[in-house]
């Protein structure tokens, strides 16, 4: 079986997987991250003490980052995520925000945010781009420059650069951490046991092997 089949095998055994939380409400106006007393983690969220909101200027709420492509993977995917982490002013505000460019051909893979829906928005190219439903139902179609597309919260979703040029793809996102899980890495590269892999999809000790070494970082050379 090739690899390619084998992730799309992947993609449609995979459950609806709904995440429950939201971002929680605001309670003022804006909270800029003050670096110097650096991240709170708690079970749901990531809270990051507010600076004295005398001390916030207005290039706290704004990002030059995404003027240009980031850098590109050996798959033709580069993507710049925004969040607070190098946007300050959108703490609290739940939302968030990337930029993807794909090469000709190159592919975004199935992945799903556990805790936000995406709208994507194509700003450059023509992607075919998609999303699969909890009853496995795939709804997809080559999306020209300027449609938007939305990716409901928690379901697997793909892009791929079907044009002759560079595609540019905005996607905003109703949290401001909505996480990002990548199949192939989430089921071949997380450390799942070999015996389970192979029984759960038929596949010889050889071939799980091949998966892992694929998409499991530590074991890249
Ligand atoms: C915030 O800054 C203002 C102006 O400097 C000051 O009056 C106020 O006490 C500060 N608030 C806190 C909670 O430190
Ligand atoms: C791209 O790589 C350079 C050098 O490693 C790094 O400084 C820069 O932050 C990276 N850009 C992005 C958007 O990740």
């Amino acid at each position: 079986m090739s690899p390619k089949l084998f992730v799309l095998l992947v993609i449609f055994s995979l459950h609806c997987l709904l995440a429950l939380a939201s971002d929680p409400d605001p309670i003022q106006d804006f909270c800029i991250p003050n670096p110097k007393y650096g991240a709170i983690r708690t079970a749901r969220f990531t809270i990051l003490p507010c600076k004295n909101s005398s001390e916030a200027t207005t290039d706290d709420f704004v990002f030059s980052g995404i003027k240009t492509a980031g850098n590109f993977s050996e798959t033709g995917l580069a993507t710049v995520p925004v969040n607070p982490t190098n946007f300050p002013g959108l703490n609290t505000l739940g939302m968030s925000f990337v930029r993807a460019d794909l090469k000709v051909g190159a592919i975004n893979p199935p992945h799903f945010h556990p805790r936000a829906t995406e709208i994507t928005h194509v700003v450059h190219g023509s992607v075919y781009s998609g999303f699969v439903d909890s009853n496995n139902r795939v709804f997809a179609r080559v999306l020209e420059q300027g449609e938007v597309m939305v990716f409901p919260r928690g379901l697997v979703h793909f892009q791929m650069n079907v044009g002759e040029k560079p595609a540019t793809v905005f996607g905003s996102f109703n949290s401001q951490n909505p996480g990002n899980q990548k199949i192939p890495a989430a089921i071949f590269g997380s450390g799942i046991d070999d015996e389970l892999l192979e029984k759960a999809f038929g596949l010889s000790s050889k071939q799980i092997g091949m998966m892992k070494r694929k998409f499991d970082p530590k074991l890249e050379a």
